[in-house]
């Protein structure tokens, strides 16, 4: 039986060979957590933001789109807590000098523990079959309830630590655990020390303190400094939102799991500023309507789950994760945070301007409170990829790859082939091309069998191929094949737009 892990190498290997994801800078061995996106994955991740943004902003009246610059003012991130506080708890081997993330090596010494509870529970359910109670074996079976109760001992120790800021606490911790070293082997570690994850560099030719900037770690500081601009550029009346979409990043001390976690990555944000008191009903809207968009993309809802914050950020009054049920397990794909008014009063208090909104309906000037829905882009194409991912046992004793991709964030929307590369097909399935390729992406394909064309226009998800062939030549009708019943409908040339554009409708799906 395949494992998780098989089905994420599968996933890696599949998308390096179909143009979707490179590793950057491979032939230089690549370079950590940096990925580049392929000829497909251009198309895919260039679909997902379309679909983002018509979801987000053109199909709400009080939704606008920004694109701000990477570079900010360095204050921005003084005032906006990134300087002081945006750092994870990073410990070195000193035997094989690798740096690691203190709360991952805990975090994942909880998940080997977790692990022999489902190995137990596993063993349960082979020997006991349909008359097997999980829930009952849980509470009762002593190896499962000693080991839930190791869980439960480093989890309250790890958030007592991590609480109180106690990085002594966490290396005691790691010392009792008797975590090694995965490299050397070794126990032998170095104190624990908080390591701030934003890039820094020198704007200008002096390279002195004065000049440093940041990449910015988040999209969200560059529209809670233009708000105003927009509003009053904008008349834009609260409740209101700023949307973008770009780049982001992060020096990760833990850099795996493929495009999950990357130190340039891309987040998809927008902040809805209402009227103070009035966060939490809009902080319960906008959950439900970003779980909404995930599950149009016809993903079924099992892999969704809420994850709420318990230990709440400073800035936050109510905070949780949509986790989803990536190759590797449940994993945050987007955060939705009531994030008050900290941002835009510490943002007031460093720069010196007034950032209040004078709302007419109530005649009152206020500091607006907001509500953040942020998506991680390259998580989201990841999610997309591996539910798309399917191997498939056909009846001929073969078996095909197919990217199940919802239609309209396909890379590829039509693939157009001429049955053989004579008697004028090829000139004529051009023409197809022609007619088609002003409105969707087509893919002109002559080489090899037409089946194996077919296997190829699966693995990068195209929902259709337009077959050309002598009877074309006659009477105008091509073959159309759907990508995952595979079967074939005779059309003439004429219908396939209204066929397309029918099957691309997203009416149905956002609203
Ligand atoms: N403005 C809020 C914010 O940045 P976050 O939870 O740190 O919140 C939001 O990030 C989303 O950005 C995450 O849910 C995730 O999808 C994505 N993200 C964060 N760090 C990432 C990384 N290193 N690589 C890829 N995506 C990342």
């Amino acid at each position: 039986m395949a494992t998780k892990e098989d089905n994420l190498k599968a996933i890696i290997s599949h998308a390096k060979e179909y143009g979707f994801v490179f590793q950057s800078s491979e032939i230089y061995d690549g370079l950590s957590a940096v990925y580049d996106y392929g000829q497909m994955g251009a198309e895919l991740k260039k679909n997902i933001k379309e679909y983002w943004w018509k979801a987000m902003v053109n199909m709400h009246e009080n939704i606008v789109g920004i694109d701000s610059a990477i570079f900010m003012h360095p204050t921005t991130w003084k005032a906006s807590g990134h300087v002081d506080a945006f750092s994870d708890p990073l410990i070195d081997n000193k035997d094989s000098k690798k740096r690691y993330r203190a709360d991952v090596l805990i975090e994942e010494h909880i998940e080997k523990i977790r692990l022999k509870i489902e190995k137990d529970v596993a063993k349960g359910i082979k020997r006991f079959g349909d008359d097997f109670d999980e829930e009952q074996f849980k509470a009762t079976n002593p190896n499962v309830l000693r080991n839930q109760t190791k869980i439960d001992d480093i989890n309250a120790r790890f958030k007592a630590a991590m609480d109180d800021d106690n990085l002594t606490g966490i290396k005691i911790l790691i010392k009792d655990l008797e975590i090694a070293c995965p490299v050397s082997g070794s126990k032998n570690w170095t104190d624990v020390k908080q390591f701030n994850l934003m890039f820094s560099t020198e704007i200008g030719a002096v390279a002195d303190s004065a000049n440093t900037i940041y990449l910015r770690p988040e999209t969200a500081q560059g529209i809670f400094v233009n708000y105003l601009n927009v509003q009053k550029s904008g008349r834009m009346k609260i409740p209101f939102g700023i949307a973008q979409i770009g780049k982001a990043f992060r020096n990760e001390i833990v850099a795996r799991q493929f495009i999950f976690r990357m130190r340039e990555f891309e987040q998809m944000e927008m902040q809805f500023f209402v009227r103070p008191g009035e966060e939490m009903k809009w902080y319960e809207y906008w959950k439900e309507a970003r779980l909404k968009w995930h599950l149009s993309l016809g993903i079924s809802k099992e892999n969704y789950r809420f994850h709420d914050h318990v230990k709440l950020a400073h800035y936050a009054n109510a905070a949780t994760d949509i986790e989803f049920n990536f190759p590797m397990g449940f994993k945050e794909l987007e955060g939705i945070h009531s994030r008050t008014d900290f941002d835009l009063k510490q943002h007031e208090k460093f720069s010196g301007k007034k950032l209040q909104y004078f709302d007419p309906e109530i005649n009152e000037s206020y500091v607006p409170f907001v509500v953040e829905t942020s998506v991680g882009l390259d998580r989201t194409f990841l999610a997309i990829l591996s539910a798309a991912f399917t191997e498939e046992k056909l009846d001929n004793d073969t078996s095909r790859i197919v990217l199940k991709l919802p239609i309209f964030l396909a890379p590829v929307k039509v693939a157009i082939m001429p049955l053989t590369r004579k008697d004028g097909l090829p000139e004529k399935a051009r023409d197809v091309l022609d007619l088609l390729k002003f409105d969707y992406n087509c893919q002109y394909d002559e080489k090899d069998s037409p089946g194996k064309r077919y296997r190829r226009q699966d693995a990068i998800g195209t929902p259709y191929c337009v077959m050309i062939d002598h009877q074309t030549l006659e009477d105008n009708t091509v073959t159309i094949r759907d990508r995952d019943t595979m079967e074939q409908e005779r059309v003439v040339i004429t219908k396939i737009e209204a066929i397309l554009k029918n099957k691309l409708d997203i009416r149905e799906v956002l609203s």
